[in-house]
């Protein structure tokens, strides 16, 4: 069961900032995906993402002003490779990596149905540095597995087993361990 939520009540799916996959859409309609963990979250409804202006992502956004970012769980851990690789673009990564499309709730870009849970988001700005485009989106919405989602709303990071990379670019990834109270 999916647990929808609206605007930036979805932005507690992205707690602790875990590596995700950004789907977007290229021009002829073919989903796109990439690996991201360069992003924050810049007010209660903003969150920008480091996306280096030679992908299709970032091509994508630009050309579509909107893009989703779902949270994998360590059990798509094999998909990470497959998902960060150059494929042409009238292929998906989605699709490269077995996995599927769920339709968007507010956007027509799709999310991926195996993640734990995912956010949609509007573009809002660009800020260029360099090789990257800090990209700037408001969130619209979202869902979450109704087992991932903690007393408060958000995910529940430990029961999501959602990672952060370790070592990039060596394919290692830690998971949450334990908390401590300060
Ligand atoms: C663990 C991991 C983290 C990554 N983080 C970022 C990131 O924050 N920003 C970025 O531009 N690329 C990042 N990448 C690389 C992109 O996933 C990769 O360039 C991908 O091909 C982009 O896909 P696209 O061209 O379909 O958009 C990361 C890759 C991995 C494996």
């Amino acid at each position: 069961m999916y647990h929808e939520a609206r605007g930036s009540e979805a932005l507690g799916f992205l707690a602790t900032k875990p590596l995700v996959f950004i789907t977007t859409l290229h021009a002829t309609g073919v989903v796109n995906a990439g690996v991201f963990g360069a992003y924050t979250n810049l007010s209660a409804e903003h969150v920008g993402a480091a996306v280096c202006v030679e992908s299709h992502t970032y091509a994508n956004i630009l050309r579509q002003k909107e893009f989703v970012i779902n949270v994998p769980g360590a059990d798509l851990v094999k998909s990470i490779a497959v998902i960060a690789d150059d494929v042409p673009p009238d292929k998906s990564e989605v699709e490269e990596a077995g996995l599927t499309l769920k339709p968007g709730v507010s956007l027509d870009t799709p999310s991926i149905a195996e993640c734990a849970a995912s956010v949609e988001f509007a573009f809002d700005r660009e800020v260029h540095i360099g090789y990257h485009g800090f990209l700037i989106g408001k969130a619209l919405g979202g869902w979450i597995k109704e087992e991932f989602r903690d007393v408060d709303g958000k995910i529940d990071i430990f029961k999501a087993a959602v990672m952060k990379d370790f070592k990039y670019p060596r394919p290692l990834y830690v998971l949450p361990g334990r908390i401590v109270e300060g």
